[in-house]
């Protein structure tokens, strides 16, 4: 298949709304990260982002809306905790879990009784869903397991060819997925951390949030490993290379990075370090650095631990995926490189 390569303009967001009123995939940018969006409610269409994607059936999809109207279609139970959190967060990089409605269809929700409904901010997404005149299901736009793409030529590195078209948009503002968060019950689950982080929930509510405990385990060595999402049990984001990630602050984070990278410069590897300004930042950036740094055929990439909170945790879980879960044990790993 010839994938479609659209600039953004009203003409061809009318071009890839129709091709997704026919049944057919677009790629499209949010404030997050590409989608790869189908009908909803289309489950044959639906059928083909699993296909395109190589994703496991059991894994659901985020529904994007463009219209508190939209949500009737998806849900009827939504409470007034849900409805506060839409209202303060709505359009934006927030994605909410909510009693499913009978008529979506159960391979949008990977079989759950419930569904993940987000209103993305980025205008263009927000055109596209108008122009579809349909709910659009659409994950992040890459092939399972590599890492989400936040501009239109990482999209089209996985996709092209497999997808009907792809807006061309800008390169991602926020640069890591949305906020997954559970509200079907009394309290707030976050599921994925994201941009909207816990300390920006609590803050609307009055109340603590939980973090699904599953979150901050390793799924690699825990045999009872069972997010409530799940997307969080597959390796996520890898890239090619080795990627280590070192603990520390300061001056003394500087000196382990830079004795790491002389071990690995002397094995005769090709190696890079990641190091980011702040957590915003590192949001932007990481994926799309994996992404670079793998087209350069780097064999190791070095970054630095992120602060597990606020916006740094939602980075870090990111960071801990693509490196498997494993952070450089200093002493160990750099015991020969003391006496440097
Ligand atoms: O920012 C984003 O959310 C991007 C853009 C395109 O909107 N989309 C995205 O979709 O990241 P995806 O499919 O890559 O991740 C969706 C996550 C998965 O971890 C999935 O398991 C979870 O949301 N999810 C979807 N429906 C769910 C449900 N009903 N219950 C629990 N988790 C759900
Ligand atoms: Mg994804």
């Amino acid at each position: 298949m010839i994938t479609k390569k659209l600039d953004v303009s009203k003409k061809n967001i009318e071009i890839a709304g129709n091709i997704i009123k026919g049944g057919g995939l677009v790629a499209f940018p949010t404030e997050t990260v590409y989608g790869l969006g189908a009908d909803a409610m289309n489950p044959d269409a639906v059928a083909k982002i699993y296909k395109a994607k190589g994703r496991p059936s059991d894994n659901p999809m985020i529904v994007h809306i463009s219209h508190m109207d939209e949500l009737n279609l998806l849900s009827e139970d939504v409470n007034d905790m849900a409805r506060l959190l839409m209202k303060t967060f709505w359009p934006g990089p927030i994605t909410f879990v909510l009693l499913k409605k009978e008529n979506v269809p159960g391979i949008t929700t990977g079989g759950m009784e419930t569904v993940a409904v987000r209103m993305p901010s980025d205008e263009t997404a927000r055109m596209l869903i108008r122009a579809a005149g349909v709910p659009i299901a659409a994950p992040s736009a890459n092939i399972s397991g590599s890492p989400s793409p936040t501009n239109a030529y990482d999209v089209l590195e996985d996709m092209d060819g497999r997808i009907d078209a792809i807006l061309m948009g800008e390169s991602c503002k926020v640069g890591i997925e949305s906020t997954v968060l559970d509200v079907t019950g009394e309290e707030p689950i976050i599921l994925r951390p994201g941009y909207i982080t816990k300390e920006d929930i609590d803050l609307v509510l009055g109340i603590k949030a939980q973090f699904d405990e599953a979150l901050f385990k390793n799924p690699l060595n825990d045999d009872n490993f069972k997010p409530k999402s799940p997307g969080m049990k597959y390796k996520h984001y890898s890239p090619k290379a080795d990627l280590k990630i070192v603990e520390g602050e300061g001056k003394e984070l500087k000196e382990k990075i830079e004795k790491i990278r002389n071990r690995y410069i002397k094995e005769g590897k090709n190696v890079e370090v990641l190091y980011y300004e702040d957590n915003k930042k590192a949001a932007q950036n990481f994926f799309a650095d994996l992404r670079k740094l793998d087209r350069k055929g780097v064999d190791v990439i070095i970054t630095a631990a992120l602060k597990q909170e606020g916006l740094g945790l939602s980075v870090m879980n990111r960071i801990l995926k693509s490196a498997g879960y494993e952070v450089v044990d200093y002493k160990e790993d750099c015991d020969d490189c003391n006496s440097q």
